[in-house]
């Protein structure tokens, strides 16, 4: 998704831009820009394609200390050096770089009238709007700003300089993330964490409505009607800075091979042996409160939806209260019924997903608590929900989600426990479900130890066209994530199906072509889904089976097997789940694809 990065203070501005640039990569990209204030001038320079385009059009060296920067992913407009940001007013004073979606942008240009465009964008309105108001109200950028804004229908994070107030950068929020970064005699601003940590661990979030105006010394930030509004910094806990490949030559890697340290991470200080239980800070509930719950939701986008799709059948399980997961989109569209026993959990790796944060203002506009399970902290979610879980996963940057999906499973882990444990589990049982959850990682380790056997699978299908995961209850949303994960980084065509569905119509689309991962936990329905496997094999589709049984019927009718570790059915999706990120990325590779870029993929999606 589109990145802001800018910069003013006593350094060179253009460096710190690009490297600024490069550090949003991982989001997702298709053109670049930087903008500069140099000589009273405002110089601007942008190229579709990867940054090192752009870097090859720069002049050796620009003399200028306060900037902007964009990365684009296209939305109005192609991937066209003209599309990409900044864009700048016709008389080339001032420049503006935009994440959103302006959604008013026909009426806005009938408005201003006779303007030549030099892009498709929806963004470039905005430069152009700027500028009249400056003129028309001879003002400051940032008065212009705020008044253009009140006429904006749509999401904005904006940032915007100008040739007369040279060291000056104006930002706004509503709706995409910017955050201020507090330097010495230098301040920046950037639309994620992962462009400033380098500069500074001291950090600002801009709220909805809110417009701030930098200059090297310091920062001042007023609502639309230009009160003042009272902010306060944070410090960031998580060093980016040295997040790298670790070594390996994908983050995706390094996020699997993580991941027995990530679930670590995740339940650490929050396994209470004493009870029997987990121990969750943040939750904002008493255990009165967990008692009135009648129902829960789950809202969440693409795999962290599936994690709540996972974590509705641990919780339900075990607690035996009615738990479901919906899309959040889906939810916010249909005029939802907010019920005040209804406990609603939203879940975001990166907190900033339009979807799930308009899905918690609409619960929250509509009376109901929200609980987050939140990997990013201090994002727009982590913030606005009512109490909190953060995941503790650390920096993820591959854009497919593993290692925070694996968090996501092992926060609901504790959320099931902490349930069971109000309602009907015994102590005995609570006390074999931490056990489950610490023993875990380990267990984790022992599938990544599976990587050759797996990858030897995953060479001999990858010029499929098609591949099948199918699994029963639980089990199907196991293979949800894992036909998500190959689709994704891989481009093979990959749907999950519920074991029982297939006769129902899919099954007409399983040939010798069409590679079948069939999830089989150790569980009382392992027969029947036996029976599946049968009918699979009928079709003569070649068939992996990932299972921690040792039926031996299984090694019959497969033509291979993942063999996973035993463990609870509390944890087993998440340890299998492992196998299939293995067997996505293997498969990825093999074709030779861009396994932590895939294509029309974004990070994070903080549009509509
Ligand atoms: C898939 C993936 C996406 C995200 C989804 C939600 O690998 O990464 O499907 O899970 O966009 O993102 P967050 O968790 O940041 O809300």
């Amino acid at each position: 998704m589109c990145g802001i990065i800018a910069y003013t203070g006593h350094q060179q501005a253009a460096p710190i831009l690009i490297d600024g640039l490069r550090r949003l990569e991982y989001r997702g990209y298709d053109s670049a820009g930087i903008s500069v204030v140099s000589r009273k001038k405002v110089r601007t320079w942008k190229a579709s394609g990867k940054i090192a385009v752009l870097e090859s059009r720069l002049p050796e060296s620009i003399n200028a200390n306060c900037g902007i920067g964009h990365t684009r992913w296209a939305t109005h407009g192609a991937p066209t050096d003209e599309n990409a940001h900044p864009h700048n007013s016709a008389d080339e004073t001032l420049t503006i770089v935009h994440n959103g979606i302006i959604e008013n942008v026909d009426a806005l240009k009938a408005r201003l009238g006779d303007v030549e465009y030099q892009s498709e964008t929806d963004s470039e309105v905005l430069a152009h709007l700027l500028s009249h108001t400056m003129d028309l109200n001879n003002c400051s950028l940032v008065d212009a700003m705020r008044e253009v804004l009140t006429r904006i229908v749509g999401t904005y994070g904006i940032a915007a300089i100008s040739s007369a107030e040279s060291e000056k950068i104006i930002l706004a929020r509503s709706g995409s993330p910017v955050i201020i970064g507090i330097g010495e005699g230098e301040m920046l601003a950037a639309s994620d964490m992962s462009a400033l940590s380098r500069y500074t661990r001291e950090v600002v979030h801009l709220d909805d409505g809110e417009v701030a105006e930098l200059t090297p010394d310091g920062f001042a930030v007023t609502k639309l009607d230009a009160s003042p509004a009272d902010k306060s910094s944070m410090t960031l806990v998580n060093n980016l800075e040295d997040y790298d490949r670790g070594g390996y030559d994908h983050y995706l890697y390094r996020e699997i091979v993580d991941q027995p340290d990530t679930v670590r991470r995740t339940i650490s200080g929050r396994l209470d042996k004493r009870f029997n239980t987990a121990h969750l800070g943040g939750l904002n509930m008493d255990p009165r409160d967990l008692l009135q719950v009648q129902r829960i939701k789950i809202l969440g986008c693409g795999s962290a939806l599936y994690a709540g799709m996972s974590g509705a059948s641990m919780i339900e399980s075990l607690s035996r209260i009615p738990c479901d997961a919906e899309p959040a989109a889906e939810f916010r569209y249909r005029n939802p019924v907010i019920e005040a026993n209804t406990l609603y959990i939203v879940v975001s790796q990166s907190g900033e997903t339009f979807d799930t944060l308009a899905a918690t203002r609409e619960i929250q506009r509509k009376g109901g608590f929200v609980l987050g399970i939140v990997n990013s902290v201090g994002s727009t979610i982590a913030r606005e929900v009512d109490g909190g879980i953060y995941m503790h996963a650390g920096p993820e940057v591959s854009v497919a989600s593993t290692k925070a999906f694996t968090a996501m499973l092992s926060v609901f882990a504790l959320l099931a426990i902490l349930f069971g444990r109000a309602r009907d589990v015994s102590p005995q049982r609570g006390a074999q479900l931490l056990k489950a959850l610490e023993d875990a990682p380990d267990k984790i380790a022992d599938v990544l130890a599976l990587e050759t056997h797996i990858a030897s699978i995953a060479n001999k299908h990858a010029k499929c066209h098609s591949a099948f995961f199918i699994g029963r209850t639980a089990a199907f949303t196991v293979a949800l994530e894992g036909a998500q994960k190959l689709k994704e980084i891989s481009y093979i065509h990959a749907e999950a199906y519920p074991a029982s569905e297939l006769k129902h119509g899919p099954l007409a689309l399983v040939t010798s072509k069409t590679p079948c991962v069939v999830i089989l936990p150790e569980s009382e329905l392992l027969e029947k889904s036996l029976g599946t496997l049968e009918e699979i094999k009928a079709r003569s589709a070649p068939v992996i089976a990932v299972t921690d049984s040792d039926n031996s019927r299984i090694d019959k009718l497969a033509d291979d097997v993942i063999r996973v570790p035993r463990s609870d059915e509390l944890v087993q999706g998440m340890i299998m789940g492992v196998a299939l990120q293995i067997y996505a990325y293997h498969s990825a590779v093999a074709l030779g694809r861009d396994v932590d870029q895939p294509r029309n993929l974004a990070k994070s999606v903080t549009v509509e």
